[in-house]
């Protein structure tokens, strides 16, 4: 038993089985800069975390991912396997989506997976896996309507979408509701 609390919905998380898998996946946005100590976070809530990222973010990211592979024990990926290729990753339990960019939900929303990690979160809505996103957009993409309507179809779909007073504001001086995503993910977990 790997759970550090005494609620009853905490110990359903953390089984005899074995740590649960959270699948931590991050866009081009400036919150992905946050995301070593998000993962240590994680680790530390009891999660085995695996780190995916889009393509624009491993750029960003280029010079930590080795380190960043190290923290969690798995390899950092942006892009699919070749065909026959083994999966290098435990299932997941639960999949959180942080920061999302406009382009990213959209893309999740619309079923358009010819990123890795969006294809894997699409796949997940299917197989009924928790998931838990928080939009990262400025207020400019806000009101294109496309936004709102991708929050919608993604909330439609079973995925918790902490965006509006619980969650990401488009507003930066705000900051970035980390905290309150891995809360977020926690509970749906929890809860199944
Ligand atoms: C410094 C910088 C900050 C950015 N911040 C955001 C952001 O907060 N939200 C957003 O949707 N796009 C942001 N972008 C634009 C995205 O990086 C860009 O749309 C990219 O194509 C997103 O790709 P991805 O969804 O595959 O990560 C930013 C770009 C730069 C250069």
């Amino acid at each position: 038993m790997i759970g550090r609390g005494p609620s009853v919905r905490w110990v359903r998380v953390w089984s005899d089985e074995g740590m649960s898998t959270l699948y931590l996946f991050a866009g081009a946005a400036e919150p992905v800069f946050d995301i070593a100590r998000v993962i240590e976070d994680a680790q530390a809530d009891g999660w085995d975390v695996c780190l995916g990222l889009t393509p624009t973010a491993a750029r960003w990211l280029a010079g930590s991912l080795d380190g960043l592979a190290v923290l969690t024990g798995h390899p950092v990926r942006w892009d699919y396997g070749l065909p026959g290729e083994p999966d290098v990753w435990p299932e997941a339990s639960a999949v959180l989506v942080a920061p999302a960019t406009f382009n990213s939900l959209n893309q999740w929303a619309l079923g358009i997976v010819d990123k890795f990690v969006v294809g894997v979160a699409a796949e997940g809505i299917g197989k009924g896996v928790p998931m838990v996103t928080v939009p990262c957009v400025s207020g400019a993409h806000a009101g294109h309507p496309q936004f709102e309507r991708s929050v919608e179809t993604l909330r439609g779909a079973g995925v918790s979408v902490l965006y509006g007073e619980d969650g990401s504001l488009p507003d930066p001086s705000a900051g970035f509701p980390w905290r309150l995503a891995l809360d977020a993910v926690r509970g749906r977990v929890a809860v199944g």
